[in-house]
């Protein structure tokens, strides 16, 4: 059965740009509830932990700048189906590719800063909720 968690993160782009609460207001919208939210600024070090499983990757080491750069909003949500809702409601990673509506056609400027994660698993869900969350700090 599918879970009722997932993660995201409001990149450094789409925070900057002062995006936050236009997209905060569409997930909301959408059903998600947050169960834990918090702004913060990954270090380069986190960045590269966070992201240890594209290490391989050609964009990794712009990726972890990228991911560094600024203030993020780290968020839990809730809602039934919310790892796979969640990733229709943001859109494809390349933005070029993203639904009409989604979060990043609306609000990514290129594959890289494309303004929002979302996890790709329950498990990861778990592992990236716990990556910046305490069970305690969970509603
Ligand atoms: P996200 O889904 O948060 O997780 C991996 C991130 O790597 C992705 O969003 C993009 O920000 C970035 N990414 C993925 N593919 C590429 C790519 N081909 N070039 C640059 N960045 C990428």
């Amino acid at each position: 059965m599918a879970g009722q968690t997932t993660f995201t993160m409001i990149k450094p782009d789409a925070f900057g740009a002062g995006n936050s609460g236009a997209i905060i207001k569409i997930i909301e919208e959408a059903g998600f509830k947050i169960s834990a939210a918090k702004v913060t600024k990954l270090s380069s070090e986190r960045a590269g932990q966070f992201y240890e499983v594209h290490k391989e990757r050609p964009f990794y080491n712009d990726l972890v700048s990228y991911m560094s750069s600024g203030p993020i909003i780290a968020m839990v949500l809730k809602k039934d189906n919310a790892v796979e809702d969640f990733r229709t409601l943001i859109g494809a990673t390349n933005p070029a590719e993203a639904a009409e509506g989604t979060i990043r056609k609306l609000f990514a400027t290129s594959i890289e800063a494309n303004a929002i994660h979302g996890s790709d698993s329950d498990d990861n869900a778990q592992i990236e909720a716990g990556f910046f969350f305490s069970r305690t700090e969970r509603f």
